[in-house]
């Protein structure tokens, strides 16, 4: 896929945003989702979690770090918040890098930065930055 940025105008454009993405990335990708409080990762989260198929509510994952869900057919999607984790040392203490390279699972990653150190060169990343109350620039590559 060729990086490319968009103007999100509302929740909507975003979620639509992360359902056209949910139609055309394989099971085995990592999504780095940037972006400060705010920016609309849970948003994005949830309206791709919704485009693979996961049935259950998404909220982000603040205190448990984790949540897995699986897809009808046996896949996982796979819903990280990382604010509370320090460092990437940290991050393998749970074995956050099963996470990363399960080949039947989606991952989407909520402050990515965290483990920069440890992120594969073929995490997808996206970046959701604040412009107004109801607008965010969205930058997609790798
Ligand atoms: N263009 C937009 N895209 C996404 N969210 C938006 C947009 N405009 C306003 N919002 C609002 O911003 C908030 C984003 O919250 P959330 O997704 O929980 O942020 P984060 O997970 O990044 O902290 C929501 O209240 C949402 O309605
Ligand atoms: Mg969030």
């Amino acid at each position: 896929m060729e990086s490319f940025k968009i103007i999100s105008r509302s929740e909507e454009d975003t979620a639509r945003l992360a359902a056209d993405l949910a139609g055309k990335l394989p099971r085995g990708t990592v999504i780095a989702l940037y972006g400060d409080l705010g920016a609309g990762k849970t948003v994005f989260s949830r309206a791709f979690a919704r485009a693979i198929g996961v049935r259950e509510t998404v909220s982000s994952p603040t205190y448990t770090i984790i949540q897995e869900y699986i897809l009808d057919d046996g896949g996982y999607f796979y819903h990280l918040d990382l604010y509370r984790i320090k460092n990437s040392r940290d991050a393998l203490a749970f074995a956050v890098d099963e996470y990363l390279n399960d080949s039947n699972a989606y991952a989407l990653l909520e402050w990515p930065e965290r483990i920069e150190d440890i992120l594969n060169p073929e995490t997808l990343k996206i970046n959701i930055r604040h412009l107004s109350d109801t607008e965010r620039e969205i930058t997609v590559g790798y």
